[in-house]
């Protein structure tokens, strides 16, 4: 037995003060700190969790002991151990564990280190909760094996996209100056905070690989290394994103045909050099056949080909790849009305349906066009049952304000795992989704990690909605609201939650209130896509439009006289979305062109739809700007001041979507405002 001192162990160096805690502040330890606990097993992730202990216990004054085996006549509040646990009623994995509070004593049981982690984290987010009355036991345990971040990052600067390609926090936190940075400490933390809220992989550089990133796999793989040695105390995996043109560009080979034998064997030996470098590698990710990225087809080859070549040279060392279906023609011709973008993920990947390796994970855009404020489900999901597939949410907020407007997520995410492609009684995304859940990080080298302080929400619940696919989204914002802003509170904490729940829960909703209209999409400046810019994408090669005239507006996508996407859905979706009668009015203008007086389920039109919603929106924000600034008692000053600026910039842009939006409709259709308010 060990008995640990009760200072702060060197991996958990308090962070520089420009760094902000996020969900994870001292306090948030307060309860868990001032007990007497005891932590048994070895491993380095218990020796992460005894590390975690032994922190808190240094700053709120109470003790730990690292033993071999539990013992009962030893004094103690908490006990973390690892051991079977012959009552659980189902095994609870590598991941999960069990809680229960009897007789003064809690006592966290995983039968795996990562469940031990998770199981502190646990106690750290109940709080006082987990000391207080007794509690039967809980079985906690993640529905969702894998729950990654994507990363967009570049390690060079790229001359467009910057370090982090749609990233709106700052560099990366993981390069710098072309390099792996040098600062890990901030690595790790960021890996702490991720264990905290249930992620359990990271890819770290950008699935569009340049030619510099593409050096990764190889000579750079010990760049890799340095990152994937921080993330590991925290029970994260690395991957990496490879370009399927590496036996080409790296191996000097004359082909990457997945078939050619001399390219297999250059993946299995270039793997086998990765593995040998990052033994615990989670695996590749691969952007193939997509917006000029290289692929099998260039070979003639399908694309369960070219997973399958990755996935073959994976398989050895346990590893997975992840193949993403965002597969569609980015050189469309405007004028062709027989190609519809929405349809192509379905049209390239369900006919290869059972085709993929088992250690292949399809990842699939939670909609169909591009992480839009609004889309509709994607029918690959549900269409593929022999195919391990992955939902990919975006974090980083590309289309949803860009993290200079509030727009809490979880909402749509929740609904998105909700959704069941066979109707009321078939099985949810969430239950579909055996290979995962993926988001694409929002986080970079930002003191506040995310930019705007609030979108440490999307990091947060993306995290514990892949930990729980059907959990309340409210629930999951208050979790993030009371670790982040309520452990050190004595005063006001309700007046406080009220305000944030304000400003958060609806915010997705407002967003949506003054932007691209029922479904219908971008509406975005090109290029950067903040702002509107109605026309922006209207005559351009990227299948984006929403074909406004005098009449009308909308895009018909129904099997009858549209493009037959609303035909990849099962029933009872392919009819409910077939018929503007049934279709939501949410999604009317995804699924069909109708005129301006269509009249919606809610029983305004739909051009006085557009009108109300956006003056709406631009009113919401206002009130929410309103809110935020009652809170300036109430939250820490400089965290106050960043967020207020950011609704100042948030509530000057939903005023430039609303008058564009609203002028343009207007000036197409030459309908009034039935409230005769002002429209340039
Ligand atoms: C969007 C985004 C790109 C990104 C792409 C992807 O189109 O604008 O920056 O590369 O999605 O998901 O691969």
């Amino acid at each position: 037995m060990r008995r640990s001192a009760r200072t702060a162990p060197a991996a958990l160096t308090p962070l520089a003060d420009h760094v902000d805690p996020a969900w994870l502040p001292s306090e948030a330890f307060r309860a868990l700190g001032s007990r007497r606990t005891v932590v048994c097993g070895t491993g380095a992730l218990v020796d992460t969790v005894h590390g975690e202990v032994a922190w808190a216990c240094g700053a709120f004054g109470g003790s730990v002991v690292r033993a071999e085996e539990p013992a009962d006549d030893r004094p103690c509040d908490l006990l973390l151990h690892l051991g079977e646990r012959l009552d659980a009623p189902e095994p609870l994995g590598d991941e999960g564990f069990t809680l229960v509070r009897r007789r003064g004593r809690t006592t966290v049981t995983a039968a795996g280190q990562r469940g031990l982690l998770y199981g502190l984290f646990h106690v750290v987010r109940l709080g006082e909760a987990a000391f207080g009355a007794s509690r039967a036991r809980e079985a906690h345990r993640p529905a969702l094996a894998s729950r990654m971040l994507d990363h967009w990052d570049n390690v060079a600067v790229h001359p467009v996209m910057g370090q982090v390609e749609r990233g709106y926090a700052g560099g990366s936190l993981f390069w710098r100056d072309g390099r792996a940075r040098g600062d890990l400490e901030r690595v790790r933390t960021y890996g702490r905070l991720l264990a905290a809220c249930g992620i359990n992989a990271v890819a770290v550089n950008n699935v569009n690989v340049h030619a510099t990133e593409a050096h990764l796999l190889t000579d750079r793989i010990g760049e890799v290394a340095e990152i994937a040695g921080a993330l590991r105390p925290y029970g994260i995996r690395t991957q990496l994103s490879v370009t399927f043109a590496a036996p080409l560009v790296l191996g000097g080979l004359a082909t990457a045909d997945p078939l050619d034998e001399a390219v297999r064997a250059w993946w299995a030996e270039a793997t086998g050099r990765v593995y040998a470098a990052i033994p615990d590698f989670g695996g590749y990710v691969v952007k193939a056949d997509s917006e000029g990225q290289p692929g099998p087809f260039a070979y003639g080859r399908s694309h369960a080909d070219g997973a399958n070549l990755l996935a073959d040279a994976l398989a050895p060392y346990g590893g997975t790849v992840h193949w993403r279906a965002f597969v569609y023609d980015h050189r469309q011709d405007w004028r062709d009305r027989s190609t519809d973008r929405a349809r192509a993920a379905y049209d390239h990947f369900v006919p290869l349906d059972g085709r993929f390796r088992d250690n292949a994970v399809l990842q699939v855009k939670h909609g169909p066009m591009d992480f839009q404020v609004r889309e509709p489900v994607s029918p690959v999901i549900g269409a593929m049952p022999r195919t391990r597939l992955a939902v990919e949410v975006q974090a980083t907020q590309e289309y949803t304000g860009q993290q200079r407007h509030v727009c809490a997520l979880a909402p749509m995410w929740s609904q998105v795992l909700r959704w069941r492609p066979e109707g009321a009684t078939g099985t949810s995304v969430g239950e579909l989704a055996r290979g995962g859940l993926v988001a694409v990080s929002n986080a970079g080298d930002d003191p506040y990690w995310t930019g705007h302080p609030l979108a440490q929400a999307n990091l947060y619940t993306v995290g514990r909605l892949g930990w729980q696919p059907d959990a309340d989204p409210f629930g999951l914002l208050d979790e993030w609201i009371d670790l982040t802003f309520t452990p050190a509170r004595t005063e006001a904490p309700e007046r406080l939650v009220a305000g944030l729940r304000a400003v958060l829960y609806r915010s997705w909703r407002t967003y949506e209130k003054y932007t691209a209209p029922l479904g219908v999409g971008f509406m975005v400046q090109p290029g950067h896509h903040y702002g509107p810019s109605v026309d922006g994408y209207e005559y351009s090669p990227w299948g984006t439009y929403h074909f406004a005239d005098r009449d009308g507006v909308g895009v018909d996508r129904t099997r009858a006289t549209g493009t037959g996407y609303a035909g990849q859905y099962a029933k009872p979706w392919a009819e409910v979305y077939e018929s503007p009668d049934t279709c939501p009015d949410e999604l009317l203008l995804f699924f069909h062109h109708v005129p301006y007086g269509h009249v919606l389920h809610s029983g305004r039109t739909v051009i006085q739809h557009i009108y109300d919603t956006h003056f709406e929106g631009v009113a919401e924000v206002e009130e929410a700007r309103q809110v935020w600034a009652s809170l300036v008692d109430l939250v820490e000053p400089a965290r106050h001041t960043r967020v207020a600026e950011r609704y100042e910039e948030q509530l000057r842009g939903a005023r430039e979507w609303r008058d564009h939006i609203n002028s343009y409709f207007f000036r197409k259709s030459g309908v009034p405002d039935a409230h005769g308010r002002r429209i340039h």
